[in-house]
């Protein structure tokens, strides 16, 4: 029987009493569901799971996207392989939420270790809706119907300047214009409201002058990554995390480098736009 135990009163849950490698039926489902949307972020431990029965999970949840700039597991199209090694050092360090570029931002991801470095590389989780409710009153008013510009090439932009980077990932950057989205939005489950901007793919707020949406969205990431809006996963080997991308943003702690460091992850389409 599935049990949760919440990482922090915010966010975060430990999964317990689920097997990943046998068929997940519809009250599992269910429940997995509703747990995701209650605690954001789930660990699950001990999952010696293949990539079948992570594509497996996924399918419970809707359909996968393929990421543009990630290489993927063969055989298995939708799983990307996050590696870092000695010639290949992190580059990600900002947190972020996950593909906010797209139209219809995905609804969760779900990332599974493979190699784990000794020591580090842990992975950061905060609450989008926490930060939202901590804001002022005032603050809260005041980006009521604001809307942001969220961009692939904004945060794709040191990979674009590397040597290739533009034939890798041009068509990328065509496919993926500039998308608006409201920098308040609403959960489509819970109905709780989430405070929607991240440093890797926002560029602007709308409608408002350069300095006041740099200072605005400067204060706002601060605000967002405060400790008690956060939560930290320890990875070990068969340790799995799936996130609602509607309600969190996360990054990588690249203080593992130059070990190595393999993961693998599937993202889930939008349910819905924003
Ligand atoms: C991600 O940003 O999706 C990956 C996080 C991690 O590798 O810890």
């Amino acid at each position: 029987m599935l049990k949760l135990q919440p990482v922090t009163a915010t966010i975060g849950a430990e999964v317990f009493g689920v097997d990943l490698t046998q068929p997940i039926d519809d009250a599992l489902s269910d429940a997995l569901h509703a747990a995701l949307v209650e605690h954001q972020v789930l660990f699950f431990r001990d999952q010696h799971i293949e990539p079948a029965d992570h594509l497996a999970l996924a399918l419970r949840f809707g359909d996968p996207v393929a990421h543009p700039a990630y290489p993927t597991v063969p055989g298995y199209p939708v799983v990307n392989v996050l590696e870092n090694n000695e010639a290949k050092p992190p580059k990600i360090d900002t947190w972020h939420t996950d593909m906010t570029f797209m139209e219809r931002p995905p609804l969760g991801s779900i990332l599974r270790a493979i190699t784990i470095p000794g020591s580090g590389g842990d992975t950061l989780f905060a609450s989008l809706g926490a930060a939202y409710q901590s804001l002022s009153d005032r603050m809260q008013r005041y980006l009521e119907g604001l809307e942001a510009y969220h961009s692939f090439a904004h945060g794709f932009r040191q990979s674009l300047a590397e040597p290739g980077g533009l034939e890798r990932l041009g068509d990328a950057v065509r496919d993926n214009p500039p998308r608006r989205h409201p920098v308040i939005r609403t959960h489509p489950i819970s109905g709780a409201k989430q405070l929607f901007v991240n440093r890797l793919f926002t560029t602007h707020l709308i409608g408002v002058g350069e300095r006041e949406s740099a200072a605005v969205l400067a204060y706002l990431y601060d605000h967002l990554e405060v400790p008690e809006h956060t939560c930290r996963l320890r990875w070990r080997p068969g340790t799995l995390a799936f996130w609602d991308n509607r309600s969190t943003m996360h990054r990588p702690v690249n203080d593992f480098w130059p070990a190595v460091r393999i993961m693998q992850r599937i993202t889930i389409a939008g349910d819905r736009p924003i």
